[in-house]
């Protein structure tokens, strides 16, 4: 059998990992600014992560959500704390898709409305109304076509108010920084107007904090840069540092009821022990700060850089839009200096490294792009 062939593949295959650095199978060696798309949050490998699942692997792998599952509980205790959201409730599934198609129904359940709000440009993941809240109709089957979501532009609050008013919404959906789309802010003026609307017009705020959440940006959650609260946060990526998890952070107003949600694999003993070794490693080795730190130090020492036209991002959700005839610089970095990175489209490259990476990396990393732009 083969591969139903979906994604165009670099001719690198990783075979092991440890921190910031990646090996491939012949030997070479790579330092990793993509953490896998975002996912790599504490490292790969790290020692207290390994333990924690090798140990778990060992006692029990999975049981069904029929029984009583106590790691779920301390997932929840540990990121209510780390979150600042402790009186909101958690329901775990397994992917960043997930989350948000969970997140959808429980607002159109919650407040009986069937209409979503979503942004130009943004991306919520692929399954059915994630990938009909995500502004690309090329990966958009005639089967997920539906009435039911608008787009609007992003920081225009002028235009949400003038669909919402239209009447019937169930939830407005942002993500926390635009990731995807090439990492796009919202402004503190309009996250906060949304906020202001959301609650005129009687719809839910859903936060995707699926790709900026979990430290990445110098917050637990982007959105905490502009102190405004959402009624459901989803999460995912980070989450587990690459053991498949998302999980949906849900407001107190918000009352569950039996069989309103459901998952078979969601909130399993491997995935949750994943995610609580993240929690405690972002902890104890202060990897919020570490991530706004870098952050600082790659902002000042790209400014003014002659290859890049824009910087945008906050923390360690970086785009850097590059001047015209430096396109092509991804693959020089891959290629030439090994060091992997993501991209938007061929002109912007983003830095999503593991919130573990020093500042010699960093350092290291200003210094192969200086040299291949000189
Ligand atoms: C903001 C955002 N939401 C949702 C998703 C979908 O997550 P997953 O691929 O885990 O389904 C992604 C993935 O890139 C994302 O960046």
């Amino acid at each position: 059998m083969n591969l139903f062939d979906v994604y165009p593949l670099w001719d690198i295959e990783p075979v092991k990992g440890l921190d910031t650095t990646l090996w491939d199978k012949n030997g070479e060696v790579y330092t990793d600014l993509y953490g896998g798309h975002a996912v790599i949050s504490v490292g790969h490998c790290h020692p207290y992560y390994v333990q924690m699942l090798s140990e778990q692997l060992g006692k029990l792998g999975f049981y069904s959500n029929a029984v009583q599952n106590s790691l779920q509980k301390e997932l929840a205790t540990k990121l209510g704390r780390v979150s600042g959201y402790d009186d909101y409730a958690l329901f775990l599934c397994n992917s960043g898709a997930e989350a948000n198609e969970n997140a959808l129904k429980v607002a159109s359940f919650h407040t009986g409305k069937a209409k979503v709000l979503a942004f130009r440009k943004a991306f919520h993941g692929r399954t059915s109304g994630a990938v009909a809240a995500t502004d690309n109709p090329k990966i958009q089957a005639p089967f997920n076509a539906t009435q039911n979501i608008v787009f609007a532009p992003l920081n225009d609050l002028e235009a949400v108010d003038t669909e919402l008013s239209r009447g019937g919404f169930a939830a407005v959906i942002i993500e926390g920084i635009q990731g995807v789309a090439g990492i796009y802010e919202p402004t503190n003026e309009f996250i906060n107007g949304l906020r202001t609307l959301c609650d005129k017009y009687g719809c839910l705020l859903i936060l995707d904090e699926i790709q900026s959440g979990y430290g990445r940006t110098g917050k637990f959650f982007a959105h905490q840069h502009y102190g405004v609260r959402a009624d459901i946060v989803t999460t995912a990526k980070g989450m587990a540092n690459g053991f498949p998890i998302g999980g949906v952070l849900i407001s107190p107003e918000i009352k569950p009821g039996y069989g309103m949600l459901g998952t078979t694999f969601g909130g399993n003993h491997l995935a949750c022990t994943a995610a609580i070794a993240v929690l405690d490693i972002i902890e104890k080795e202060n990897l919020v700060e570490n991530a706004a730190k870098i952050g600082e130090y790659f902002k000042e020492a790209f400014a003014g850089d002659p290859a890049v036209k824009e910087y945008r991002g906050k923390g360690l959700m970086i785009g850097l839009e590059l001047n015209e005839e430096y396109v092509g610089l991804r693959n020089k970095l891959l290629f030439e200096k090994h060091f992997f990175t993501g991209a938007a489209g061929a002109g912007v490259i983003r830095l999503l490294p593991s919130l573990t990476i020093s500042q010699e990396t960093a350092e290291s990393f200003v210094a192969a792009w200086r040299e291949l732009t000189k």
